[in-house]
């Protein structure tokens, strides 16, 4: 154990992961629910230290304790969830455990993803690093894999290449966006700021029409192969890391 960890009260950083009030929780220590290191836990008051270990050192009715924040993860986003808390049909929060959904703090989506898009989507309590990746200082590059409705014309390169191209309704040309050519009507993109729908408005401002979404990287983490959409799993400090690497 650190002796920098943060510590918590025992109540508060079960009922912080959604496991219940903090009469709840005391009842669950008094039960002998919580079990830390073999022992149970009757104090729900006590203070504990609250290190990234600590899943795999306390068990809350037999099972491995939630991780504690700060939580990041990396989730493949099927197509038709939504990235939103509140909007009307399945979001990608109904993805997750739904404990989960009651932690404080919350988890969010860093940037969004449209509905009908696919791929690697990240989330995280940690307020600072969602900034960090997003800022346009940190200028992490975001790949899609693009399906086209026409074939492609040949010029797309240059013109998204030139940082030109202005899109309808904004006022300030796109940055140059890579491009390479899978095949007449595939092609991979990657972008290095977010706009609004923005690889749908540029194939829409290239005259194209993008009939499927796929997005594979993320700074310099890749959408792992064996990720089902659908599934997520807990990023390391390692796999934060490859975020700010060079894609
Ligand atoms: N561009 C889009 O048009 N949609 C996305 O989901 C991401 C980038």
């Amino acid at each position: 154990m650190s002796a920098k960890a943060p510590t918590a009260r025992l109540d508060k950083l079960l009922a912080n992961l959604g496991y219940g009030s903090r009469r709840e929780i005391a009842g669950l220590a008094r039960a002998g629910a919580i079990v830390l290191d073999g022992a149970a836990l009757v104090d729900a008051g006590r203070r504990i230290a609250v290190t990234p270990d600590l899943p795999a050192r306390m068990t809350v009715d037999g099972e491995a304790l939630d991780p504690p924040p700060h939580l990041t993860l990396m989730l493949h986003k099927p197509l038709g969830v939504t990235c939103s808390h509140k909007e009307a049909g399945p979001l990608v929060y109904g993805l997750l455990p739904v404990r989960w959904r009651r932690r404080d703090p919350a988890l969010s989506t860093v940037g969004r993803l449209d509905k009908e898009t696919s791929g690697l989507l990240l989330l995280t309590d940690d307020g600072a690093l969602l900034h960090r990746i997003i800022a346009p200082r940190a200028n992490v590059a975001k790949r899609y894999r693009v399906s086209l409705d026409r074939p492609l014309n040949g010029n797309e390169g240059a013109i998204l290449a030139s940082g030109t191209l202005v899109l309808e309704d904004d006022d300030r040309p796109l940055l140059p966006v890579g491009f390479s050519v899978e095949d007449a009507t595939h092609a991979t993109v990657t972008l290095h700021e977010g706009r609004y729908h923005q690889v749908r408005r540029m194939f829409a401002a290239l005259g194209n029409h993008v009939t499927a979404l796929h997005r594979d990287r993320v700074g310099g983490l890749d959408l792992p192969g064996d990720l089902e959409a659908g599934a997520y799993r807990v990023m390391g400090e390692d796999d934060v890391a490859k975020v700010f690497a060079a894609g």
